[in-house]
């Protein structure tokens, strides 16, 4: 008896690690709706498209510079959440920080711009 338990118990757990592992991947993905919303909504287009050079680089652009480097995620986060100087036509000034919920909603947003 205590053996059939066991082995029933085994089979939920590897049931739960299999479906919270699927659900971890999902929670990677770029959820692109989203992160267009809130470009929009930052009026990021202002400077920036998704393939033409405007006052900033285009998301492609970006993208193509940190493909396959390692710190392109952490680079793009702190870019977006601590203003750093710019200069746009000889001019510097602070990059616009983004407003958004949360971290994961940043997060989301540089992993959009990376994958385009
Ligand atoms: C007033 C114009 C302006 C606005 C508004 C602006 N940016 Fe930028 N952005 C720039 C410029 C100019 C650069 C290039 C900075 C450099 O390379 O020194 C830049 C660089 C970037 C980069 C590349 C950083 C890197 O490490 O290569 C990303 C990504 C980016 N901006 C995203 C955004 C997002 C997202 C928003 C909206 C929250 C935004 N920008 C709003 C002008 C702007």
């Amino acid at each position: 008896m205590k053996q059939v338990h066991f082995s029933h118990l085994l089979r939920t757990l590897l049931v739960i690690g299999l479906t919270s592992g699927v659900m971890s991947v999902r929670a990677q993905a770029v959820d692109v709706a989203a992160a267009e919303d809130l470009i929009k909504a930052n009026k990021c287009g202002k400077c920036h498209s998704l393939d033409k050079q405007k006052d900033g680089p285009s998301f492609q652009k970006t993208a193509a510079k940190y493909k396959g480097k390692a710190e392109g995620d952490a680079k793009l986060f702190t870019h977006l959440t601590t203003s750093p100087m710019i200069e746009i036509d000889g001019v510097k000034e602070e990059h616009q920080k983004i407003k958004a919920k949360d971290d994961a909603a940043v997060k989301n947003v540089v992993k959009y711009i990376l994958s385009r």
